[in-house]
C-alpha cells in the first residue's frame, strides 16, 4: 500500500498522462489530472485559459491545484509540464508525495506532441530546435525536483509502469 501522492513530472509528451493511467491501475490508485482539473474548474480549455487570462493565472491555478492536494487520499498525480518551474510548487509536491521524473529525447517528444493544439507553450514553435532548448533550460528544475527519473524512449507504457513499481521502495521509501 502505498501512503502518499506519487507525482509524474517531465517535459510536455513525456508520457505522464499515459503511464499515471497504468499507474493508477497497477496500483489500485486514484489519479488526479492536473491539466484536466483545471480546465474543468475554469470551464475552457488550456490554451482558452493561455490566452484570455494569461500564463501567471493558469501557473497560480496549479499552485492552487497543488496545495488543495494535501487533503486527497493517495493519488498518482500527473503534473503539467512546468509546473515544477515554481519552487513552492515543488515543496508542496515534497511534503505530500513523491516525485518521479520521466524523460524522453526531443526528436521523442516532438513526434509525440506535434499535432497538439493544447499546447500554448510551444505555440508557433512546434520544432525539435525550439523543444531541446525549453528543455535544457527546465532540466535543472527537472533533475532538481525528482526522487526518481525514469527514461521512456523506446519502451512501452507497461514497461515504464513496471520499471517505477519495480523502483518504488528503494527511491521512494
Ligand atoms: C505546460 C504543459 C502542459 C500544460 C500547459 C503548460 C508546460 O501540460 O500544463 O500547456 O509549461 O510545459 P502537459 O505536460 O501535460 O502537456
Amino acid at each position: 500500500m502505498i501512503s502518499h501522492h506519487i507525482f509524474l513530472i517531465g517535459f510536455m509528451g513525456a508520457g505522464k498522462s499515459t503511464i499515471a493511467g497504468c499507474l493508477k491501475e497497477m496500483l489500485n490508485m486514484n489519479l488526479i489530472e492536473m491539466d484536466q482539473e483545471i480546465v474543468q474548474k475554469e470551464g475552457m480549455p488550456i490554451a482558452q485559459i493561455f490566452a484570455e487570462k494569461g500564463e501567471e493565472y493558469f501557473r497560480q491555478a496549479e499552485t492552487k491545484l497543488l496545495a488543495s492536494l494535501s487533503q486527497e487520499s493517495p493519488a498518482v498525480v500527473s503534473c503539467g509540464g512546468g509546473a515544477v518551474m515554481r519552487e513552492e510548487n515543488v515543496t508542496l509536491m515534497k511534503k505530500n508525495g513523491k516525485i518521479v521524473l520521466l524523460t524522453a529525447s526531443p526528436e521523442t517528444i516532438y513526434l509525440r506532441v506535434k499535432d497538439s493544439q493544447e499546447r500554448p507553450v510551444l505555440n508557433g514553435n512546434m520544432n525539435v530546435e525550439y523543444i531541446s532548448s525549453l528543455m535544457e533550460k527546465r532540466r535543472p528544475f527537472y533533475e532538481g525536483a525528482a526522487d526518481l527519473t525514469i527514461s521512456t524512449d523506446q519502451k512501452s507504457p507497461e514497461e515504464i509502469s513496471k520499471e517505477i513499481i519495480s523502483n518504488l521502495d528503494k527511491a521512494l521509501a
